[in-house]
């Protein structure tokens, strides 16, 4: 079948502001969207730009706004949007850099400032850091994200504030809180109960809708909420 895709299109070099492109591409139902992105870039324009690695679904290089949400490229089928016209942004409230990329870097900036590894200054009690089955499913949830930015970028309140922390970091922040074999806790808990951390949440959810991964971000949010109020009690 025929599907029309819409693609937004912007080339720093050559246009004041981003516009729609259309393609009419030939599509099976089973498709995904980066097929799609890949047949307009091979057969129809090859200075389309987008970044993916995987396709499928483990790198999270290719988050995009796919029918008005943030979705992987890779993951999501032709089928799956019940139409034959797709519409293709990148990502919201970051800067874009060309077509479907943004510019990641403010993102990983806060990622790496909860210090997302394991800090553990003290000697290990024997050979090594051993954990129990029940403490290590404390934190399973928000072990699985691949850092794709689609929960951050769908937040509203990192659009009305880019200086908020965004769910993403604190994802990674509770990764580490909650396991029992680190000692960095304090020190991640008083950076995000910073004015720009975790109370600039409203629970809108968008992040918890949009995440590839399943991860239960805004039950996450307020768990590492608790422990600060429980850690300032
Ligand atoms: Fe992507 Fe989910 Fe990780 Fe957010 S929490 S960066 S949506 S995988
Ligand atoms: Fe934003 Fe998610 Fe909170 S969308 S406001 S971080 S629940
Ligand atoms: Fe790796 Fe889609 S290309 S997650």
């Amino acid at each position: 079948m025929q599907v029309e895709l819409r693609i937004q299109r912007y080339d720093p070099e050559r246009d004041s502001k981003p516009h729609m492109e259309a393609y009419s591409v030939e599509s099976a139902p089973m498709d995904r969207v980066l097929d799609l992105l890949h047949k307009v870039k091979y057969d129809q324009d090859g200075t389309l730009t987008f970044r993916r690695s995987c396709a499928h679904g483990v790198c999270g290089s290719d988050a995009m706004l796919i029918n008005g949400r943030n979705r992987l490229a890779c993951t999501i089928r032709v089928d799956q949007l019940g139409g034959r016209r797709i519409t293709v942004a990148p990502l919201p409230g970051l800067p874009i850099v060309k077509d479907l990329v943004v510019d990641m870097e403010g993102f990983f900036e806060k990622y790496r400032s909860v210090q997302p590894f394991l800090v553990a200054d003290t000697a290990p009690p024997g050979r090594e850091r051993r954990q129990s089955p029940e403490a290590r499913a404390r934190y399973d949830d928000t072990t699985k994200c691949i850092l794709c930015a689609a929960c951050t970028s769908s937040c509203p309140s990192f659009w009305a504030q880019p200086a908020y922390v965004g769910p993403a970091a604190i994802v990674n922040a509770h990764r580490f809180v909650f396991d029992s074999r680190d000692e960095g806790a304090d020190e991640r808990l008083e950076l995000l109960a910073d004015k720009d951390g975790v109370w600039r949440c409203r629970t809108i959810f968008n992040c918890t809708d949009a995440c590839p991964r399943g991860i239960h971000i805004t039950q996450a949010i307020l768990e590492v909420s608790r422990a600060i109020v429980e850690r300032e009690a």
